[in-house]
């Protein structure tokens, strides 16, 4: 019956994980999946998520009924003030709608999913963007276009690139944005840019989604990451956002995110919420509650929070040291370019500029695992491992 079916290929950014885990030489690094670990190289699962669970685990209140369609209530209230501030006028007049996702790639789907039905239009997309991007929107049955956003020459946002592919979109466009950190490329745009951006949306009524995966980890503050979302929200755009805990509370494995959907009027948004349930509930029904109760209990409870804002500074702060070292060190070995870009770009990744082959090399002769566009995933780097790296960077890039 299926001998037709030919074998796919792994995925590009989760497959580096399992090509990892089968190689057996000691000098192995994982710089694939973006996925925090500590500087032995170990997962770290965040301490005041651990203690909230062990509270959630001895509470036999919490019992294991079905959530709602949409997810748990609070979470969402939580998630929707998070995201846009806990002044947004949007929210406060009842615009928003929100329900909990399946982290941020269940989030986009059940979004895209809602577009193809609603708003079926053309999406531009980022050159590059996050690989899964590209399947989600086109399983979702809707085509993408791509616009410039990266200029190899000097390894910098290509913002007049940018704005000339998009102004020519057609009006009525989707428009796919990072919300900050952009991935792969660490690049975003200043605050004055996202005013022109939101200048020019405005004139040819485009159509804003954004995807926000690592607020926290651009500037180190939640709400200068949430800027461009704020900004085009109270300019008064109705737009999408979906957002993932994944990164900022470590939650990778508990699939806790949220979709928003800010509409014109307060009707429209209750007939919109009815139909995204229409959407979820042949997909999976209603999601998980586990990441919802650990992430709504962090959000609402101040000590809790305080915790947790100390924990991401940490984690945020040894991404950046890690930038220094490395740049330090290929500066030190004298590799061949300019490695400044490792410490100007922000998030967890560097689009470290290196070529395909030159990929080839690191992975085949080093066992340091990257994506084939040349991202690192800064997280995997290490006190100990930094000096391989730079090395097998250096013998990659001179061969
Ligand atoms: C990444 O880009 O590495 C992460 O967002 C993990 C993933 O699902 O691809």
């Amino acid at each position: 019956l299926f001998e037709q079916v030919q074998l796919a290929p792994p995925d590009p950014i989760l497959g580096t994980a399992l090509a990892y885990k089968a190689d057996t030489s000691k000098d192995k690094m994982n710089l694939g999946v973006g996925a925090y670990r500590d500087d032995n190289e170990k997962p770290y699962p965040f301490k005041v998520v651990r203690k909230v669970e062990s509270q959630i685990v001895n509470d036999h209140s919490i019992d294991k009924e079905y959530l709602p369609i949409d997810g748990l209530a609070q979470f969402n209230a939580a998630a929707q003030q998070l995201i846009f501030g806990k002044d947004s006028s949007a929210v406060k007049e009842g615009r928003v709608i929100t329900s909990q996702a399946i982290s941020g790639t269940g989030a986009l789907r059940i979004g895209f999913e809602f577009l193809a039905k609603f708003y079926n239009r053309e999406v531009l997309v980022s050159n590059p963007t996050w690989g899964n991007h590209h399947d989600i929107i086109k399983c979702s049955g809707l085509n993408f276009k791509q616009y410039r956003y990266y200029n190899p020459k000097n390894m910098s946002l290509d913002f007049n690139g940018m704005f000339t592919d998009i102004s020519m979109a057609k009006p009525g466009s989707i428009v796919l944005l990072h919300a900050c950190a952009h991935n792969p490329t660490g690049l975003d745009l200043t605050e004055d840019q996202w005013k022109r951006l939101a200048g020019l949306f405005k004139q040819n009524r485009l159509f804003p989604f954004f995807d926000s995966a690592y607020q926290g980890f651009a500037t180190g503050d939640l709400n200068r990451d949430a800027y461009s979302i704020r900004l085009f929200t109270e300019l008064g755009f109705q737009l999408i956002v979906t957002q993932s805990f994944a990164k900022n509370m470590g939650l990778y494995s508990d699939r806790i995110g949220a979709f928003h959907l800010v509409c014109a009027n307060k009707e429209t948004a209750a007939k919109c919420l009815s139909q995204l349930k229409l959407v979820i509930r042949p997909m999976y029904s209603n999601p998980p509650a586990h990441g919802a109760r650990i992430a709504t209990k962090i959000l609402t409870d101040p000590a809790l929070y305080n915790e947790w804002m100390e924990e991401l500074s940490m984690v945020s702060k040894r991404i950046i040291d890690m930038r220094t070292a490395l740049k330090n060190e290929l500066v030190r070995l004298e590799v061949p370019g300019n490695w400044n870009h490792i410490v100007t770009q922000i998030g967890m990744f560097s689009y470290t500029g290196l070529t395909p082959e030159q990929c080839d090399i690191l992975i085949n002769k080093y066992h340091i695992y990257l994506l084939k566009n040349g991202r690192i995933s800064m997280c995997g780097i290490t006190t100990k491992n930094v000096g391989y790296l730079a090395a097998a960077i250096k013998d990659a890039v001179v061969s």
